[in-house]
């Protein structure tokens, strides 16, 4: 459920009309409902509500803004983070450094530094060398850090490949039958404090039965750690649950996840980290766009609007379905393909769908963009980076700049010898 709906002829989102903020911040822009991002942070905490050593942290490549950061924070999210960058972001926004987990494949030693001079929370190991090294500067500090070690249980979580993480060739985590005796000698490192597991098996799920699996293949590596004289007191489930893109999708609600998890980790007596971002951003946000033409296609018209592959970047990466709706919708409706101004074929949002009729200078929006939206973007085309606008009941503000081609060439230079 959001707080993006029409009312009196105009898409508001909250108590604001898109219009408004089309008129003042001018488009394509991202707008977020303060009010849908603390709803799902609150239902989603709420599913789980029978898993007592609970701890949520926001993934926040889904979405790193900081204003989005602080609401979260406020509702008692810590961040996963997988980059320094996304690291200095939480603290920014004010999550404490105990909170932090820190993800990802490549961490660089001078992550590594900078992550245990804050004291972040846990750090999830991808692999024994990255282990070693951690151990090594924990050790020269004095320190001992707090680690699990992040598994590959190799289950297929029937995603889209790009977005599949838990299966054996994908890069993510150790293989799960080598786990067991990396574990022992990881351990056995004075700078780490291995305290447990880490897995996540892939993004925008709408079955619950593969994490089931996965979860269950954790369970049995925790009785083997166990049995082999290991304290296991943390483990990190990753995040993953899907949220409804089309008319009628139906994915599982937060309320049965946390059944499911509760029902598997039954008995398992560790703290227990969760990892959502989609679930949590993505129907928290719209992308806003002006319609620039209607042109003639073969088959349907093409409506090219002003928002493109740069600024939302799923439907050319994934061939990601976002609806795409009027922000002043005349009741007529049209078949078209819709595409942005970026010269690439790939620069296109829907093909052959039926939509809001719409003409030139029309505003519309694409739906669900408040997850893997914004943190995409790029300046393909030399276009501008996309603002990001925060609504909270009537009131709004412009949470991230737009920043300009302008902006970018002035940290670019041409070489005396060039002239
Ligand atoms: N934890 C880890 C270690 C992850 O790698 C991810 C996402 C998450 C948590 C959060 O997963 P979520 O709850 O959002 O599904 N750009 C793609 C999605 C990439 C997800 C990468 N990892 C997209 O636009 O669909």
């Amino acid at each position: 459920m959001d707080f993006f709906s029409q009312r009196a002829g105009s898409l508001h989102a909250e108590d604001v009309p898109l219009d408004r903020i089309a008129e003042a911040v001018g488009t394509p822009a991202y707008v977020y409902s303060r009010a849908t991002l603390e709803r799902h942070a609150r239902v989603f905490r709420d599913g789980l509500k029978q898993i007592e050593r609970l701890h949520l942290a926001f993934a926040i490549k889904a979405n790193p803004n900081l204003a989005v950061l602080r609401v979260l924070a406020d509702r008692g999210y810590g961040a996963d983070v997988v980059s320094g960058g996304e690291m200095a972001r939480a603290l920014a926004a004010g999550v404490p450094a105990r909170d932090i987990v820190f993800s990802g494949v490549g961490k660089t030693i001078g992550e590594l530094e900078r992550a245990l001079d804050v004291g972040i929370g846990q750090f999830n190991l991808e692999h024994e060398p990255e282990g070693r090294a951690l151990a090594g500067l924990a050790a020269a500090r004095g320190q001992s850090a707090p680690a699990v070690l992040r598994v590959n249980p190799d289950v297929d979580a029937g995603t889209h490949e790009k977005i599949s993480t838990g299966r054996a060739e994908n890069k993510f985590g150790v293989p799960i039958d080598e786990a067991r005796a990396m574990f022992g000698r990881l351990a056995a490192e004075p700078g780490l404090a291995l305290r447990g597991v880490a897995i996540h098996i892939g993004s925008q799920l709408g079955d619950l039965a593969p994490l089931e699996r996965a979860y269950r293949r954790v369970g049995e590596l925790i009785a083997m750690l166990r049995g082999d004289g290991h304290a296991v007191t943390h483990v990190d489930l990753g995040g993953g649950l899907g949220v409804p893109y089309r008319p009628g999708d139906v994915m599982p609600s937060p309320a049965e996840f946390g059944a499911m998890a509760a029902r598997v980790t039954q008995g398992w007596d560790v703290d227990l980290m969760f990892e959502p971002g989609r679930v949590i951003a993505g129907n928290a946000g719209v992308l806003l766009t002006r319609v620039i033409w209607v042109k003639p296609g073969i088959t349907h018209p093409y409506v090219i609007v002003d928002a493109a592959m740069n600024d939302l970047a799923r439907p050319s990466l994934y061939d990601a379905y976002h609806a795409f709706e009027a922000v002043r919708p005349s009741g007529d409706r049209m078949t078209a393909n819709i595409a942005g101004p970026v010269c690439e074929t790939g620069d296109t949002f829907a093909m052959g769908r039926e939509i809001d009729r719409v003409g030139p200078g029309d505003l519309a929006v694409f739906r669900t963009a408040g997850a893997y939206g914004a943190t995409m973007a790029s300046t393909y085309n030399s276009r501008a980076l996309v603002p990001e606008v925060m609504v909270d009941g009537d009131r709004y503000a412009v949470v991230a700049d737009r920043i300009r081609p302008e902006t970018i060439m002035a940290a670019e230079r041409v070489p005396d010898w060039l002239t």
